[in-house]
């Protein structure tokens, strides 16, 4: 890695994804200068530890940029939308995990492994895109360069980490709770901010999110919008459903796509071996697929249960499985900014 070191801050660094991102930052040995931690005035004042030593936590601030080169944002849209314009404004790039920047067209919405040549269109801010769709285009990039991709429909099975680091405890509060023969009372899910709770342990919950006029889910309309925007192609159709179950980390997708062109069922098994951060777990003989608690902690998207349609041909069923608060945020992050400096001194 590169001899140049610069200066980073982690926005959010005392949340579920602000953690995973210290952790790849000091296992990478990225280049850091001088790196500061921010989160909320609640937590400031705190410490962490990084790299065996002790930083202190600082309440982020319109004017906590300046002399930063690099900021990951993983505090929440409202955060991003007021500060990552005083950031661009001190000249830092700011790699964003929240919904905030997603869909502006002046953004650029990266994974690279799907679109990483956007990595060099930005105008201050790259976004990273919900943690659902991440692990579902890079399953799907290599047959849509290979096939071409008309339709796609999604179902997710997604774990509570995804709603941070409250919706964890929670599960944890209420799975114990309901086996001690304790009433138990949902606090954060479906979603914070959200009038009406339900319990999730023991359950599932098909609401990932508010409800918008059209009858799907902010999260389901962020896979549908967001895919067509890192393809750039607007033309494929997609649907999705947005399902909470009850697992710590680690969101599954059962996936049906249907392709543009004829294909044989070798030739997708030898792409989807192939392809970058695509590990093909799929033996049915020997009971192999890919699973949350396999996926935990790993960088990589899983693939498995690939099989045609009964009535499509050009239909392809598959199960796609990753660890959202990894390659679905701190990884993806991680790796944009490790390949914007690899750019910078190359
Ligand atoms: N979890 C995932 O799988 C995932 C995946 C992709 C994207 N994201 C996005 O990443 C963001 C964070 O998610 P998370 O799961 O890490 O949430 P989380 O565990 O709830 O952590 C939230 C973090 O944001 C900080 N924060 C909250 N309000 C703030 C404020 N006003 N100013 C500064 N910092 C503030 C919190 O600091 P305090 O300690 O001070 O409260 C904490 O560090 C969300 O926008 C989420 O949509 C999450």
């Amino acid at each position: 890695m590169s001899q140049k070191r610069w200066n980073v801050a982690v926005v959010g660094a005392t949340g579920a994804v602000g953690e995973q991102i210290l952790r790849l930052l000091a296992e990478r040995e990225f280049p850091i200068a001088q790196l500061k931690v921010l989160s909320s005035a609640r937590s400031a004042g705190k410490t962490l530890q990084f790299n065996n030593e002790t930083v202190t936590v600082e309440e982020a601030q319109p004017e906590s940029f300046h002399g930063v080169d690099i900021a990951l944002f993983s505090a929440g849209g409202d955060v991003s939308r007021e500060l990552i314009p005083h950031a661009i404004q001190a000249g830092t790039l700011c790699i964003d995990n929240t919904n905030a920047f997603r869909m502006d067209p002046n953004t650029p919405l990266v994974v690279p492994e799907v679109n990483g040549q956007e990595i060099f269109n930005h105008k201050g801010c790259i976004a990273n895109p919900n943690c659902s769709t991440i692990q579902m285009v890079v399953a799907l990039k290599p047959l849509y360069d290979r096939f071409g991709i008309s339709k796609i429909i999604v179902s997710t099975y997604q774990a509570v980490s995804g709603a941070g680091a409250r919706a964890i405890e929670e599960l944890n509060r209420q799975t114990a709770g309901i086996i001690a023969g304790d009433l138990v009372t949902p606090d954060i899910l479906p979603s914070a901010g959200l009038p009406v709770k339900h319990q999730i342990a023991f359950n599932v919950i098909p609401q990932i999110d508010k409800f918008q006029d059209n009858g799907f889910t902010l999260e389901e309309l962020k896979m549908i919008k967001e895919t067509q925007k890192i393809m750039g192609d607007p033309s494929i159709k997609v649907t999705s459903t947005c399902v909470r179950v009850p697992v710590v980390y680690g969101h599954s997708e059962s996936i049906y796509v249907e392709l543009k062109s004829d294909f044989e069922m070798e030739d997708v098994r030898e792409l989807l071996a192939n392809a970058p951060g695509v590990v093909l777990v799929d033996d049915p003989a020997t009971q192999q697929y890919p699973m949350p608690v396999h996926a935990t902690g790993k960088n990589d998207t899983f693939v498995g249960r690939v099989r045609r349609d009964l009535y499509e041909p050009r239909g392809l069923n598959m199960w796609v499985v990753s660890d959202n608060l990894l390659k679905g945020a701190a990884w993806n992050a991680v790796q944009i900014a490790e390949q914007w400096i690899a750019k910078q001194e190359g």
